[in-house]
């Protein structure tokens, strides 16, 4: 995987103005000339990420699918649960401006978050009181934090929390589906077995089999079924790669996702 650590592979990342590219009889995909490099962009991570969040729930079409997070990632699950044809797509996330723009982008209806306890409410009341068919983590294992989740994380010798994960158990109904896109990169106490054995939910966790998916997912785009570069909020040369990961890292300035033109 590239740009991932050593965990990985130890494979440089693509932020440069040339690559070299193991394996490159496997990896690489040709992208028609009718593309532009920004519509083939996000062919590459989150498109894939996202759409993967909606297939594993296997979505026949009419669900409501309710997604966690609004960044890059949740807003191609919401695009990817359009494509299948379900009938509500909430998206939550802690900042508004986020979910502006992805109710601008696809339509769908928006919960700010306040607390799990609210978020969970919202969702059952936007769903007659029976939870979501599917929920979609697409924040990981670092949501924004009160003292309170922090000193629990100090007691449970524990990095980040696990709060939007459990909102998604509580949120989601019975019999219903939990797709876990968003990073958790250790073991937590207290993930609710218990909730999930009694409620029956499956759920389904871990990285984006991209290559089993890609060569679908660019004919979406070939067909102009689904547009991607329209979350992009900043265009920077490489140059200015540390301000780029400062504003996406902060939320600043209206970030959502920045893109770096090594030829800029
Ligand atoms: N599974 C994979 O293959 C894969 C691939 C790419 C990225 N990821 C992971 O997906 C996650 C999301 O990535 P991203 O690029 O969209 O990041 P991001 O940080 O831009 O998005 C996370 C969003 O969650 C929001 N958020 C924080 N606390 C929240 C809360 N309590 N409730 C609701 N929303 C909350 C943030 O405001 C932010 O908009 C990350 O963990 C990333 O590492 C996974």
């Amino acid at each position: 995987m590239f740009g991932y650590s050593d965990l990985y592979g130890g494979y440089n990342g693509g932020q440069a103005q040339y690559v070299r590219v193991p394996y490159a009889n496997f990896g690489p995909r040709k992208i028609a000339d009718s593309l532009t490099d920004d519509q083939a962009l996000f062919l590459t991570d989150i498109f894939p990420t996202g759409y993967t969040g909606v297939m594993w729930a296997d979505l026949k079409g009419g669900e409501t699918v309710a997604i966690f997070g609004a960044g890059p990632v949740g807003s191609m699950a919401a695009k990817s649960a359009v494509l299948h044809n379900a009938k509500k797509v909430i998206v939550i996330d802690t900042l508004q401006y986020r979910l502006d723009q992805i109710k601008k982008l696809t339509g769908c209806e928006t919960i700010l978050w306040k607390d799990a306890e609210q978020t969970v409410e919202q969702i059952r009341d936007m769903t007659d009181g029976r939870g979501a068919d599917v929920c979609i983590e697409a924040v990981g294992f670092e949501p924004e934090r009160n003292l309170l989740d922090k000193a629990k994380a100090v007691v449970n010798f524990e990095k980040g929390s696990i709060k939007v994960l459990d909102a998604c158990m509580s949120g989601v109904k019975r019999g219903g589906f939990v797709s876990i896109l968003g990073v958790y990169p250790m073991n937590y106490d207290n993930f609710r077995v218990g909730q999930m054995f009694d409620k029956g939910i499956t759920l389904k966790a871990g990285q984006s089999p991209v290559h089993a998916i890609i060569d679908k997912l660019i004919k979406y785009v070939e067909t102009g079924q689904v547009k991607l570069d329209d979350i992009i909020t900043h265009r920077l040369s490489l140059d200015d790669v540390s301000k780029g990961y400062e504003i996406f890292d902060k939320k600043e300035d209206g970030c959502v996702k920045v893109v770096l033109d090594p030829w800029k």
